[in-house]
């Protein structure tokens, strides 16, 4: 029997990248997973097929978060796929960037209202509801980035990234006397759709891999390893933590 087995878990913009690896690796540990995300049917569809041709459970979950009425049609699904089950985990892990538009000379408000209605708003009140729906002893996970701790010119994103550690702190103390904990995980630099520009610019890409420890850029699938290890029965003492899993990005000069 796998760690996971008989539990329910939701994991936010599954359907690609990070989340899609955190989807197939709590599957893979015996959860039933809610693979949601905003607009990719058919990238959605693809991450259930990989997780259900695998052995595991999944049903895929649509719903645009940082519009009106998102969380409802969010939770209307998480309902129907799982029925009268509880959620034991969830894992914030939707998120947009804004790059360039998110420096000081260019950012907007329409801008900042919009990145942080996706990757801070939606997260607080989706677990705002989620916590009556949850089992004591659940979990709850969300990504952040290792741009809260350098100049990032995109300082918007790093910016929300910054409010989630502070939400998972917090949280976790509120939360705690329900056996719930909290725990966030900061990436670095990782594979995925968002980072598809890097594949194009192999100078910046070296330049990046030159500036971690581990001399690489990282896959989706050593974000979930962490997931993982905080929703398992291993970090049951382990709350209001954040995970650096950054291969050791920007700790200090290059070496040799
Ligand atoms: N990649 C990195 O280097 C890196 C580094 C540090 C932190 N992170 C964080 O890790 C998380 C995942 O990043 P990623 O690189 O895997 O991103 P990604 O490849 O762009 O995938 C984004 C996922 O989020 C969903 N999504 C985007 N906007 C959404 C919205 N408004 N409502 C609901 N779902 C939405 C997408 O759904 P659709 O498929 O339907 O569009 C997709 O499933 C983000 O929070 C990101 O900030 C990433």
């Amino acid at each position: 029997m796998s760690g996971l087995s008989g539990k329910t878990a939701l994991v936010t913009g599954a359907s690609r990248g990070i989340g899609r690896a955190i989807a197939q690796r709590l599957a893979a540990d015996g959860a039933l997973v809610a693979v949601h995300y905003a607009r990719q049917d058919d990238a959605a569809k693809e991450t259930v097929t990989e997780i259900e041709q695998a052995g595991g459970q999944a049903f895929p979950l649509r719903a645009e978060l940082g519009v009106e009425g998102d969380l409802d049609s969010l939770f209307a699904g998480l309902a129907e796929g799982f029925g009268d089950r509880p959620l034991d985990i969830l894992v914030n892990n939707a998120g947009i960037a804004t790059v360039t538009a998110g420096s000081i000379d260019q950012i907007t408000p329409e801008s900042f209202d919009r990145i942080f209605a996706v990757n801070v708003r939606a997260p607080l009140f989706l677990i705002q509801r989620a916590l009556p729906l949850m089992s004591d002893g659940g979990r709850i996970v969300s990504i952040s980035s290792a741009s809260t701790r350098i100049a990032n010119p995109d300082l918007a994103y790093s910016m929300t990234k910054g409010a989630i550690d502070v939400l998972g702190r917090l949280l976790a103390h509120a939360v705690g006397s329900r056996s719930i904990t909290v725990n966030t995980v900061a990436a670095g630099i990782i594979d995925t759709d968002l980072t598809a520009w890097l594949r194009h610019m192999p100078d910046v890409a070296a330049a990046l891999s030159s500036m971690t420890a581990l001399g690489r850029i990282g896959q989706p699938s050593e974000i979930a390893d962490a997931v993982a290890f905080l929703v398992s029965d291993d970090a049951r003492f382990v709350t209001g933590h954040v995970l650096d899993a950054t291969g050791g990005f920007f700790l200090g000069p290059p070496v040799g």
